[in-house]
């Protein structure tokens, strides 16, 4: 129906395919964008929670190709059964626009429906292929690997709509990223970038925390052996306990700026939504690192966590159902890590023969706690400067 080769291969500027083989570009621009946002006035209107619009912005720009749209009933069961979409394409969770019965009312297939946010701007439609409803509590086993609805996850599936909306989308309005602007990039443009500074190897590093010790002491590990690092934390919606993304951007600036060889690090944000799904989670992040370019990801202890939901190595051991031909990128596993008094640097279980009083360790609750009390964390855990930051930010909430 509008140009199809918006949908264009961007191999020449890539030193890796993405996922599928094409980078999928379902953004319209010039006149056919003028002419649909035109007639998306007069279509039926549905509004997408921050998570929806998310994951719309991703399809679109590529960073959940080969998906060129919401996911249709086939794609959905075989992703939440098997991981992998209906033609065997590895892909670990669900892509879905879950909408209630009584938004579904007077919508057929066929129909196009605007997609706009919550703040009343038109971002894209939805070519209807497929409307179905699905099995929450299956989805919630299988992603999540619990029913328990004190799961952030789990919570976000029982609290969505009963009925999902399958189709191709189109993007007619990229979501604002202020105060992140200057850190936005997508796919194609950090796929240019590695080419242009001559990386041919990238490690990607998906965070929703501020980068602690053991943070960088992995990242730099993974250094030591590729060109570039990609520091992607994601910005998109996270649990109301997280640390903000403005609070976390700052301390991320401070940290490059101070200790990492800024010719070899670029950060640039992640729009997504967090999920909380671990193990599946981490094939997800993999896979989408890859779509911006990544030729390695990090995968350390408990990725993606939360709670105690996961075993530690949990998200490592998933790898092991892909081959190397389905995923196409090259994880990186890690350790637990912390600082050992006795080794006097930073070191893992594989590499330090002490014992665990000799080791410091802290949650991630723990130091927010710190934080929110004025405690400076201790410098084997956290850079100073990192810790102002944070301090700073974390004071008044
Ligand atoms: S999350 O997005 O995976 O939830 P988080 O910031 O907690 O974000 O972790 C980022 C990455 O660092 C993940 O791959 C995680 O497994 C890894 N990681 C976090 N803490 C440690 C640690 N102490 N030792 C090893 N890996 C870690």
């Amino acid at each position: 129906m509008y140009k199809q080769e918006n949908n264009i291969i961007e191999k020449e500027v890539s030193n890796i395919p993405a996922h599928g083989g094409v980078l999928i570009n379902r953004e319209l621009t010039g006149v056919e964008r003028d002419d649909l946002l035109q007639k998306a006035e007069s279509l039926k209107k549905i509004t997408l929670d921050n998570w929806a619009l998310s994951d719309l912005e991703l399809i679109a720009i590529g960073g959940f190709s080969p998906l060129t749209g919401f996911m249709c009933e086939e794609d959905y069961n075989n992703v939440v059964e098997k991981m992998r979409l209906k033609d065997g394409t590895v892909w670990s969770l669900p892509i879905t626009l879950s909408i209630t019965e009584a938004e579904a009312k007077g919508i057929a297939v066929n129909d196009e429906v605007a997609l706009a946010g919550k703040d009343g701007i038109i971002y894209g439609v939805i070519e209807i292929a497929e409307i179905y409803n699905y099995d929450k509590k299956k989805e919630a086993r299988n992603v999540y690997g619990t029913e328990d609805n004190n799961h952030p996850g789990v919570k976000k599936v029982n609290d969505k709509g009963v009925v999902n909306l399958g189709g191709a989308i189109w993007l007619l309005n990229r979501p604002s990223h202020s105060p992140f602007e200057n850190y936005y990039m997508d796919p194609k443009e950090t796929r240019k970038m590695f080419v242009d500074l001559g990386w041919e190897s990238v490690v990607g590093f998906q965070t929703r925390n501020p980068v602690h010790r053991a943070h960088e002491y992995i990242q730099k590990s993974a250094l030591e052996i590729v060109d570039g690092l990609l520091l992607n934390p994601l910005v998109g919606e996270t649990k109301s306990d997280d640390i903000p993304a403005d609070i976390r951007m700052e301390s991320y600036e401070v940290l490059l700026n101070n200790y990492y060889p800024m010719d070899r690090v670029r950060l640039v944000i992640f729009p997504a939504a967090m999920r909380y799904a671990g193990p599946r989670e981490a094939i997800f992040h993999a896979i989408v690192r890859k779509n911006y370019g990544c030729t390695h990801f990090i995968v350390g202890r408990d990725h993606a966590g939360v709670g105690d939901y996961y075993g530690t190595y949990d998200a490592q051991l998933i790898f092991r159902k892909f081959s190397k031909e389905d995923l196409g990128i090259q994880p990186l596993f890690f350790e637990h890590s912390f600082y050992c008094k006795k080794c006097g640097n930073m070191a893992s279980t594989k590499s330090c023969p002490h014992g665990k009083d000799d080791r410091l360790i802290l949650s991630g609750t723990k130091v927010r706690e710190m934080l929110r009390n004025g405690e400076v964390p201790p410098a084997e855990f956290t850079r100073p400067e990192v810790a102002e930051v944070l301090m700073k930010g974390m004071k008044d909430i």
